[in-house]
This record gives structure tokens, C-alpha cells and sequence, in this order.
């Protein structure tokens, strides 16, 4: 190391003529001219990235601590690194928001309520104020009968009314495979599932209403949907599509905020780290879920599970 200020003593600068005054005055002014204009300019806030939500195809079968890899993640992504926050802000404003789709049996099964592993789990999940569950709902393609539709979000709804089974309850109903090209039929089969689903006692207040075809939809479909899944898919397709390009060409032609769009992602290659595709992913998308897993893409929880929820929290 170098002896700092050896020469101090012994001015030989060429500066060492010039008054310590006017040495002074030429720093300020280069403070006032350059440092202040780049401190300002590196100091101003950079646009965060917006919030964004997990949706969770939770297809997983809860045998004893199955789950527990999404209660984990809810708690870790509950706290604020922020300690100074009281207890009750950190209760009121998780840091991220979880939707997690419950499916028992392709729908809520044929009894008044799922097997005893998910009344013993779903009350979990929904003792937390972060976590919205809601119910998965067979259309194919709006080619379902529909009263066997309908008797689906109505099982569901009576789950909360179970009154020897607490914390049963879910918050909103969601629509698997939903068409994409519009046709009348449809859309009245849509419409008919969302006032049902917004009709009932049993699925809280303000239900959330999802739509999944896929694929960007006819945006006439989205009216009675809240959140549609605008992209499931692997990974590949994903990376051809030019994703990010057909996102923002939709929300304009659509009107659809980014709030209003969910995006799946499976059969992430395991030598990419998901963290340029989740960042991708929130800038078009409000709620989004990738996996490594390349079949049964919601069956189980993937390796990258935690890192993916440390992404959208962060
Ligand atoms: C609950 O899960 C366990 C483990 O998978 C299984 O052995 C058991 O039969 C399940 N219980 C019911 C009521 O299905
Ligand atoms: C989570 O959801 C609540 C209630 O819907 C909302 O008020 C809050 O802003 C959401 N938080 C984040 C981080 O999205
Ligand atoms: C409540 O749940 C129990 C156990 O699954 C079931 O036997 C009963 O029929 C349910 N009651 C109602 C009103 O759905
Ligand atoms: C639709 O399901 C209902 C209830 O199970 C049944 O009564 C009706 O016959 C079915 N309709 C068709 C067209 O299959
Ligand atoms: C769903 O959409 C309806 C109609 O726009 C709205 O009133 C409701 O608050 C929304 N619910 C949720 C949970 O976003």
C-alpha cells in the first residue's frame, strides 16, 4: 500500500501558487455544474417494477405437507425486510399477493365437500390475507353442459356453508379453457357463468372471475372475466412468439391493463434461471406462474418455486 500524503509538506503541485480561495470557489462550482445535475439525475426514483400477483394452478394433491412449498413462500413473502414497519402494516400489506386455483377432482368432485386433505389444507391457505382461492371449472370450450357447470360453482360456493368445516370458503371461480374466437353462444355461456358465480352467498363478496383460454382471446370475452390467461404455454413458444411485441400490440388494441392479464409459463429449461422471464413476464402481465416442470406442469412444485416468488416479490 502507498503512504498516503508523503509529499503533503512539500508542495511541488503546479496548483500550489494559485490562492486556497480561488482553489475553493473552482471546486464549488464544479459541484454546482457537474456532480449536482448527475446526482439528481441517478438519484431520481427508477421506475419499479410494477406489482404483481402469483397464480398458482395448485393441481398439487394436498397428502400431508404437499402444500406446504406455497405456505412457505407465502411467509417468506409476507415480511418486509423493512423491520421498522409495525406488526400490523406487515399483516395489511404483504408484499405479494397469491391466487391460487384449487382442483380437487377436474371441478369440486361429486361430494358436498373435497376429502378430508383438503378441508385439513385449504383453511390454511385461507387464513391468510394474502391468498385468494378459488375453484377450478371444467367449459371445454364452452362445449360443457352447462347446468354441470353451473352445479360446479355451486358445490364450491356451498363449501363455505359448511358449518361443521371452518375456513372452507373460496373467493372466485376459475375457467378453464374458455374459447378464444368469439361466437354469441359463447359469450351467453360466459355471461351465464359469471352471474351465477357473482350470484352466489358462498364465494365472498367480490368474486374473482377467471378466464383461461390460453391464448389472447376476443377481447368481447373479457367482460365477464376479471383476469384472463392470456398465454399458457412452454417455454419455446413462449420464446418464439415474440411475446412481449403481441402483449403490447393486444393491451392497446384490447384497452386491457396489465391487471387484467394472467401468463403462464411451463417447461422452463433447467440451465435458465427464470429471472429475465419473470420480469418479462410482470411488465405485460398483472398475475403470472412459470415451472421447470416439462409434464404434470401443476402437479408439483418445482425446484425454482421459492427463487420464482422471491422474483415477483421483489
Ligand atoms: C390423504 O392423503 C394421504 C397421503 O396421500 C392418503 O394416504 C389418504 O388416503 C388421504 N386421505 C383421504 C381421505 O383421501
Ligand atoms: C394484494 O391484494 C390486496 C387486496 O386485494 C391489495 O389491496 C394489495 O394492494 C395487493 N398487494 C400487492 C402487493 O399486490
Ligand atoms: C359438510 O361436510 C360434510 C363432510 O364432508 C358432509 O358430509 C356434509 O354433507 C356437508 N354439509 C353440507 C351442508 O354441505
Ligand atoms: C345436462 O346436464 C343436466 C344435469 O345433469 C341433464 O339433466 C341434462 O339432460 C344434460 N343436457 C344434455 C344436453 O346432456
Ligand atoms: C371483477 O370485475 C367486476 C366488474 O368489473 C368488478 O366489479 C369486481 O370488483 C371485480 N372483482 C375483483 C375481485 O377484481
Amino acid at each position: 500500500m502507498k503512504a498516503r500524503n508523503s509529499k503533503a509538506r512539500y508542495c511541488t503541485s503546479r496548483l500550489c501558487g494559485i490562492p486556497k480561495y480561488l482553489l475553493w470557489a473552482v471546486l464549488g462550482l464544479a459541484v454546482i455544474v457537474i456532480v449536482v445535475p448527475i446526482a439528481v439525475m441517478f438519484g431520481r426514483k427508477k421506475p419499479s417494477t410494477p406489482k404483481g400477483t402469483v397464480l398458482v394452478p395448485l393441481y398439487v394433491y394436498p397428502s400431508p405437507g404437499a402444500w406446504d412449498p406455497l405456505l412457505i413462500a407465502h411467509a417468506t413473502n409476507t415480511l418486509h425486510h423493512d423491520f421498522k414497519l409495525t406488526t400490523t402494516r406487515i399483516t395489511n400489506h404483504p408484499r405479494l399477493n397469491f391466487t391460487v386455483v384449487v382442483n380437487p377432482a377436474s371441478g369440486p368432485g361429486l361430494e358436498p365437500t373435497p376429502d378430508s386433505n383438503y378441508t385439513r389444507e385449504i383453511p390454511k391457505l385461507n387464513q391468510h390475507a394474502n391468498v385468494r382461492t378459488v375453484g377450478y371449472v371444467s367449459t371445454s370450450y364452452t362445449n360443457r353442459n352447462i347446468s354441470l357447470a353451473l352445479r360446479d360453482i355451486e358445490t364450491y360456493s356451498a363449501w363455505s356453508e359448511n358449518s361443521t368445516i371452518a375456513g372452507l370458503g373460496l373467493q372466485g371461480i376459475f375457467l378453464d379453457e374458455t374459447p378464444s374466437q368469439y361466437q354469441a353462444t359463447s359469450a351467453k355461456f360466459l355471461d351465464t357463468l359469471a352471474d351465477s358465480i357473482t350470484s352466489q352467498t358462498g364465494l365472498g363478496t367480490d368474486p374473482l372471475i377467471i378466464h383461461n383460454p390460453g391464448t389472447i382471446p376476443d377481447p368481447r370475452y373479457m367482460r365477464s372475466a376479471n383476469l384472463t390467461v392470456v398465454f399458457e404455454g412452454a417455454y419455446s413458444t413462449y420464446r418464439s412468439h415474440g411475446f412481449h411485441k403481441t402483449m403490447t400490440a393486444f393491451q392497446d388494441s384490447a384497452h386491457a391493463g396489465r391487471d387484467a392479464l394472467a401468463c403462464i409459463v411451463h417447461s422452463l429449461p433447467s440451465t435458465l434461471d427464470g429471472h429475465a422471464l419473470t420480469k418479462d413476464l410482470r411488465s405485460s402481465c398483472g398475475s403470472a406462474f412459470i415451472t421447470g416442470l416439462s409434464k404434470d406442469y401443476y402437479a408439483s412444485f418445482w425446484p425454482g418455486w421459492l427463487g420464482f416468488t422471491d422474483e415477483m416479490a421483489a
